[in-house]
């Protein structure tokens, strides 16, 4: 089985999709929620396959379910399906020593932004195929950030300004990606925080509002709102 999408593209995109989802309630692992009848994992992957450079697309599935999200997704777009770890980092371990010969620029991408549009894809490859090792997509904080101490008491009010909310796809050169991961220590939420334990550089470009992480019930109305308004 082939699971090439562009032979002549560049980058591979990895799609940790293994987690449990708590946060989305009781009931099927969080990549797998339905979205307007189809599972959230469904969405990200036919926008990743329809960024043009894209060459391979990795998915790190719940160990028990492998051969279900391989069906699932056959008629989506040509992926690879590997078991996911017991957390986040170990997920995208296992998707990036799936990545066959070739792309050199790797994203790391959430099922859980499954509506993700294929510009952002490009922009964060094409910004590590301008030079940059490490490329994350960022909103600005429009909320009042405060640091709160024990008994919910505000110790204190953070400058907004230099703050910016992360996002996926993060993007890679794939040589750094992989020696950051094979130097990583305890696990992170984001291959960005083990780039820049390396002492890497890692560059900001715009993020999307389409790209929200659907973690709690109301994120999944939203994105309903937004596929009906033809997101
Ligand atoms: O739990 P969190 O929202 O941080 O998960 C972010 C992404 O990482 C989700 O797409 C989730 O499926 C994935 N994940 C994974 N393996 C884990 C935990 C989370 O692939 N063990």
């Amino acid at each position: 089985m082939t699971a090439q999408l562009n032979p002549r593209g560049d980058v591979a995109v990895l799609v940790p999709a293994a987690g449990a989802g708590v946060r989305l309630g009781p009931g099927a692992p969080k990549a797998l929620r339905l979205l307007s009848g189809e599972p959230l994992l469904v969405h990200a992957v036919r926008r990743i396959a329809a960024a043009g450079s894209v060459h391979t697309i990795v998915v790190a599935a719940p160990a028990g379910e492998v051969e279900a999200v391989r069906r699932l997704l056959a008629p989506v777009a040509p992926v690879l399906v590997v078991p996911g770890g017991a957390e986040r980092q170990a997920s995208v371990a296992a998707a990036l020593a799936a990545v066959p010969a070739g792309p050199g620029i790797v994203l790391v991408h959430d099922a859980a932004r499954a509506l993700t549009p294929p510009e952002l894809v490009e922009s964060v490859a094409g910004a590590v195929r301008s030079g940059h090792d490490a490329v994350i997509p960022v909103l600005p904080v429009v909320d009042t950030i405060k640091e709160v101490g024990t008994g919910e008491v505000v110790l204190g009010t953070v400058d907004r300004s230099a703050l910016r909310a992360v996002q996926t796809p993060q993007g890679f050169r794939r040589s750094v990606l992989a020696a950051a991961h094979a130097a990583a220590g305890d696990p992170l939420t984001d291959d960005a925080g083990l780039v820049e334990k390396q002492g890497i550089p890692v560059v900001c470009v715009p993020g999307s509002e389409y790209a929200l992480k659907i973690t709690r019930p109301f994120d999944l109305a939203l994105a309903e709102h937004l596929l009906a308004a033809g997101a």
